[in-house]
């Protein structure tokens, strides 16, 4: 009965349900994009990387494709992630000199670039991911060490959301960070946004990245997550959603043999999610996967960058949809 039901529109009265893309997707994925997606972000193409590789030329082309066929299609933008570690060259860090740029250039650059984007898109994208993984991963510091913390200090992160503001007073203002779901991460990420709203930092959701392995969730951790980020008063966005079937520490090539289990544990974390997120629905308002089908994911090169298969998404190599988004839709029907 379901088979012919659009994910999206049988959750419509729930949330969004997205896909990151890149150009390679409008070609390979375009029906399955138009059958059961109604948000999309650009996986690269909004980064600095990707809007601006050298500092004289900005290259909007492919993220122009993106927002483009959103619009022709009904479907909501989430802008991703300008404010980040990676996905940086290094001039945004340089002086004309090559030496550590200051920090009132570094500010400076902030803000062209935040000017810029948002001038091009800024009516035509919904939310943003400003800031992206500003948490350490080790130890007691909260703060990961980046360039923008060493050169502009700490407030660089409470700046970038003043500007996007500034600059973007429509798009709904986003942090975003991954392992959100495993309480020491949650802790120090409430403490992150305990900080930028003591700054007055016009944060207004929090992206639950939840790139996941069948063999690192427990459900009860994301409803706490939720909850916690939840008590913030922020909006929240489930925006990298995929299932590994590899443990996070492996890395073996040849890889670990798959098995039928793998897969149904996969299947039953996606359902488990997916009820937690209808539960939850007061708060999250958009699910988006990293990637749309099993062809193309970044699991093909992380953490071993060997081309090993993986299998993390909800639709199978050839786009058709795994058997258990069906249960899925009909939960929400
Ligand atoms: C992170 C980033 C994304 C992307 C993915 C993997 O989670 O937020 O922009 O780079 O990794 O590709």
């Amino acid at each position: 009965m379901s088979d012919n039901i659009s994910l999206a529109k049988a959750y419509e009265k729930y949330f969004k349900i997205g896909a990151a893309i890149s150009p390679a997707d409008l070609v390979c994925h375009a029906n399955v994009l138009k059958k059961h997606f109604s948000s999309i972000t650009p996986e690269n193409q909004m980064k600095y990387a990707g809007l601006r590789p050298v500092e004289n030329r900005w290259t909007f082309t492919d993220a122009d494709l993106i927002v483009n066929f959103a619009r022709e299609n009904g479907m909501e933008v989430r802008a991703h992630a300008p404010v980040w570690h990676g996905g940086t060259r290094p001039w945004v860090f340089e002086d004309a000199d090559g030496n550590e740029a200051s920090r009132e250039l570094l500010l400076e650059r902030m803000e062209t670039q935040t000017q810029v984007v948002a001038g091009r898109y800024g009516e035509r994208v919904q939310h943003w991911d400003v800031v992206n993984e500003a948490i350490e991963d080790h130890g007691d510091a909260v703060l990961r060490d980046t360039k923008w913390l060493k050169i502009i200090g700490p407030e660089y992160l409470a700046t970038a959301f003043k500007l996007a503001k500034k600059y973007a007073p429509k798009v709904q203002l986003f942090y975003n960070d991954y392992n959100e779901w495993l309480p020491e991460k949650r802790d120090k990420i409430c403490k992150l946004l305990k900080m930028l709203q003591d700054e007055g930092a016009p944060v207004e959701g929090f992206g639950m990245q939840s790139h996941m392995s069948i063999y690192n969730v427990d459900i009860d951790d994301v409803k706490r997550a939720i909850e916690a980020y939840a008590a913030f008063g922020l909006r929240l966005h489930v925006t990298e959603l995929d299932v590994s079937l590899f443990r996070p520490e492996d890395v073996s090539m040849p890889p670990t043999l798959l098995t039928d289990e793998m897969f149904e544990r996969q299947a039953q974390l996606y359902i488990d999610l997916f009820k937690v997120y209808r539960d939850y629905s007061d708060v999250v308002d958009s699910v988006t996967t990293w990637g749309v089908a099993d062809d193309i994911t970044w699991l093909y090169n992380f953490p071993v960058r060997a081309g090993r298969r993986n299998y993390p998404l909800m639709f199978y190599h050839d786009h058709t949809p795994k058997p258990f988004i069906r249960e899925i839709i009909e939960a929400a029907l």
